[in-house]
């Protein structure tokens, strides 16, 4: 167990500055260059996530694009994509949330989750949870239930897990902010 954290630990590389000055960026292209890690990643969240009768896992736009799918692949569960603003060409519905400048918007069809689904919602990174709970917010206007969130990485100072209130978050890696 402490192997593979170790080794998924390891693998992402943090960039200094980026994008700004004092932020302490968490790359994790580095982890995906390094299969091992990369599988017991995926492996790590499919195992907790098999026996949980989850029907839908919900990546988050980018980087949830990215470990989402192969995790619903595994466990024989829809996945559904949470998008940025006008990318999604179907109907659809929506969610501002904020940033530390200004405000964002997620999208996903209408449809595509379900009343009574049972929701794994998965991105790369919790910072101030602002994403995260967006995500939560869409999914339970349409009935879903959220099971769990579930990310590579969190930064524990800025206190993200709050946000999600009651709901549960699950994460591989903590890094400091
Ligand atoms: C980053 C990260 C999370 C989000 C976390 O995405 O991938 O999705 O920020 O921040 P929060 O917890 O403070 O909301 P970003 O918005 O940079 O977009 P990207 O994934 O498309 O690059
Ligand atoms: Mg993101």
């Amino acid at each position: 167990e402490d192997h593979r954290l170790l080794r998924i630990a390891s693998a992402i590389r943090v960039i200094p500055d980026f994008p700004k000055p004092g932020i302490m960026f968490q790359d994790i292209t580095t982890l995906l260059l390094d299969p091992k890690a990369f599988r017991d990643t995926i492996d790590m969240f499919v195992e907790r996530y098999r026996d949980k009768e989850i029907t839908v896992v919900a990546g988050i736009e980018a980087r949830g694009f990215i470990f989402g799918p192969p995790i619903a692949l595994a466990i024989g569960a829809k996945f559904v994509p949470m998008r940025k603003p006008k990318k999604l060409p179907g109907e659809v519905i929506s969610e501002e949330y904020s940033l530390e400048y200004g405000t964002d918007r997620m999208e996903m069809h209408v449809g595509a989750v379900q009343p009574g689904d049972r929701v794994l919602v998965i991105d790369d990174l919790i910072a101030t949870g602002g994403t995260l709970s967006a995500a939560i917010r869409l999914l339970e206007r349409v009935g879903a239930e959220v099971v769990e969130c579930a990310c590579v990485i969190e930064l524990p100072e800025l206190k993200g897990r709050e946000r999600l209130g009651e709901r549960p978050l699950f994460v591989l890696v903590k890094a400091a902010a």
